[in-house]
C-alpha cells in the first residue's frame, strides 16, 4: 500500500488512483523536484536536522538518480501518485532508512509550489529568449523592407498609405510591454516558498534563506500559508503568456490574410506551410493559423487558473494539483509560438510591388487632400466636405484619383489643381506624415534606434 495511506485500512482504489495521479505532468517539474530536494537535504545537515553523513548521502543519491533519468536508466515508478511521491519512493529504494528522512521538516504543499516557482523561472527564461528573437527578425525586416509602400487600414477597408516598417512597428512596440510584464513578473517570483511546510511552518531549527539562496531566489515567501496557498504568481504568469498570444495571434492572422491571393501581399516559405490532402495547388498558411488557434488555449489556460483558485477556502486545497496542466500548457505554447514566429518573419517573402502601383492615385490618399487644403486656409471640414464630393465624382465615374485632369480637380478647389500630381502620390503622402511616431521614414527610423538601443 502506498506510503500515503499508511492511516487506512485500504488502498485507494484504482479508480481514484488513476483519477489522483498527476505524475505525467509533473515529469516536466521532476529536475526541478530533484533540484529542490538538494537544497533541502542540504539544510537539513547544515542546520543539524539530520547528521552530516546523511545529508550527504541523501544529496549523493539525488545527483545520482537525476544523472540516470538524464541517462535513460531510472524512470519514475508510475504507480506514484506525483513527482514527489517519486522520486522519494526511489531515493528510499536506493538509500533505505536514510532516505526516509528527506521528508523532514517538509511538505508536498511547499514542495510542489517551488517545484512550479523554479520550473517558470527556467522556462519563461526560454519565453523571454523567444521574444526577443522574434523582436529582433523584426528589427532586422524593417531595415530591409521596412519602406515598402502599404494601405494602412481601419475596418480594414483601407485608410491612409503608410510604410511596412510602420506597421511592422505597430507590432513590435506590444512586444515591448510583453517583455517589460514578464521582467516585472519575475520580482513576485523570484522567492522561495520551501520551509512552509504543509500551512504553519515548523519546530525544526530549519533555515528557509539557506534554502532560497541555494536555490537561487532573491528570498523566502514571508507567510508560510500565502506559500502553499496563493497561486496569484502563476494567474500572472498565464496572463503575461495570454496577453502576449493575443498580440501575436493578430500579427499571425495578418500572415493568413496577406498571403491569401486577394491580398499577395507576403509570401510564406515552404517551411511554414503545408499542402492539401486533395488540391494540388494549396500551400496554407499552418503555421500562422496554428498560432491563432493556440493563442486560444492559452487563454483559456489563464481562464482555468483563474476559475480554479476563486473559491478555495485557505490553505491547500488538491484542486491546486490542476494549476500545472494549464499553466505549463500556457508558457510551453507561448514559447513555440513566438519562436515560430520568428522563423516565418524571417523567411517571409515581401511583395514589393504589390501596392507600390495600386496605392498611386488611390482613395486612401483623401486624408492628404483635405490636409493639403486645410494647410491653405480653408477650415478643415469644409475641405473635408470639397473631397468627399471629389472622391463621390470619380466613383461614379468608376474610377479613382486617376481620373481626375487638373481642369478637373480645379473645378472642385483651385489649389487642387496646382498641386494634382503630389497629391496622388502616395510616396509623397507619407513622407509628409513627420510627426512624432508618424510613417514618414525618419520616425520608423528613430523608432528602430530607440528599440534596438532599449533592447
Ligand atoms: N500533486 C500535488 C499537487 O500538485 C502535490 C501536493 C499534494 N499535497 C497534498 N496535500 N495532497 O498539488
Amino acid at each position: 500500500m502506498s506510503i500515503l495511506r499508511s492511516r487506512f485500512k485500504s488502498a485507494a482504489g484504482d479508480e481514484l488512483a488513476r483519477y489522483a495521479a498527476s505524475l505525467e505532468t509533473d515529469l516536466l517539474m521532476l529536475e526541478e523536484d530533484i533540484t529542490a530536494s538538494l537544497a533541502h537535504a542540504r539544510m537539513l545537515g547544515r542546520q543539524g536536522i539530520i547528521s552530516a553523513v546523511e545529508s550527504s548521502s541523501l544529496a549523493d543519491g539525488l545527483i545520482q538518480m537525476l544523472a540516470d533519468y538524464k541517462a535513460g536508466h531510472w524512470q519514475p515508478d508510475e504507480t506514484e501518485e506525483d513527482i514527489h511521491m517519486a522520486v522519494e519512493a526511489e531515493l528510499t529504494r536506493r538509500l533505505g532508512e536514510t532516505g526516509k528522512k528527506l521528508h523532514t521538516a517538509r511538505s508536498r504543499n511547499d514542495q510542489v509550489a517551488v517545484d512550479v516557482r523554479l520550473w517558470l523561472k527556467k522556462s519563461l527564461a526560454q519565453y523571454r529568449a523567444a521574444l526577443l528573437k522574434l523582436i529582433g527578425v523584426l528589427l532586422d525586416r524593417i531595415e530591409y523592407d521596412g519602406q515598402i509602400l502599404m494601405p494602412g487600414y481601419t475596418h480594414l477597408q483601407r485608410g491612409q498609405p503608410i510604410l511596412l516598417g510602420h506597421h511592422l512597428l505597430a507590432h513590435i512596440w506590444p512586444m515591448t510591454r510583453d517583455l517589460q510584464r514578464l521582467n516585472s513578473l519575475t520580482e513576485r517570483l523570484n522567492l522561495s516558498p520551501l520551509g512552509a511546510c504543509a500551512l504553519a511552518g515548523t519546530s525544526f531549527p530549519t533555515d528557509r534563506y539557506f534554502v532560497a539562496q541555494e536555490l537561487e531566489f532573491g528570498g523566502i515567501v514571508e507567510n508560510a500559508m500565502d506559500a502553499v496557498a496563493s497561486r496569484d504568481v502563476f494567474q500572472e504568469a498565464a496572463a503575461v503568456c495570454a496577453i502576449a498570444m493575443s498580440g501575436l495571434s493578430r500579427l499571425a492572422e495578418e500572415m493568413v490574410l496577406w498571403s491569401a491571393a486577394e491580398f499577395n501581399f507576403v509570401r510564406l516559405d515552404e517551411s511554414h506551410t503545408t499542402g492539401s490532402s486533395i488540391m494540388p495547388q494549396k500551400r496554407n498558411p499552418d503555421s500562422a493559423e496554428l498560432i491563432r488557434g493556440k493563442s486560444a488555449r492559452v487563454i483559456g489556460d489563464l481562464q482555468t487558473l483563474l476559475s480554479l483558485v476563486r473559491s478555495l477556502p485557505l490553505a491547500y486545497n488538491r484542486d491546486l494539483q490542476e494549476d500545472k496542466a494549464a499553466l505549463f500548457d500556457a508558457v510551453l505554447i507561448t514559447t513555440d509560438s513566438f519562436s515560430l514566429m520568428a522563423g516565418m518573419i524571417e523567411k517571409a517573402q515581401f511583395n514589393k510591388d504589390r501596392f507600390e502601383k495600386e496605392l498611386y492615385a488611390d482613395f486612401c490618399l483623401a486624408t492628404d487632400w483635405a490636409d493639403y487644403l486645410a494647410q491653405h486656409g480653408v477650415p478643415f471640414r469644409e475641405a473635408y466636405k470639397i473631397v468627399a464630393e471629389v472622391v463621390q465624382y470619380c466613383e461614379q465615374n468608376g474610377g479613382n484619383f486617376s481620373l481626375l485632369t487638373a481642369e478637373k480637380a480645379g473645378e472642385f478647389h483651385p489649389l487642387l489643381k496646382a498641386n494634382l500630381a503630389d497629391l496622388l502620390d502616395p510616396r509623397q503622402s507619407v513622407a509628409r506624415r513627420n510627426s512624432a511616431g508618424g510613417t514618414a521614414w525618419p520616425e520608423i527610423l528613430r523608432q528602430v534606434a530607440l528599440l534596438r538601443a532599449e533592447l
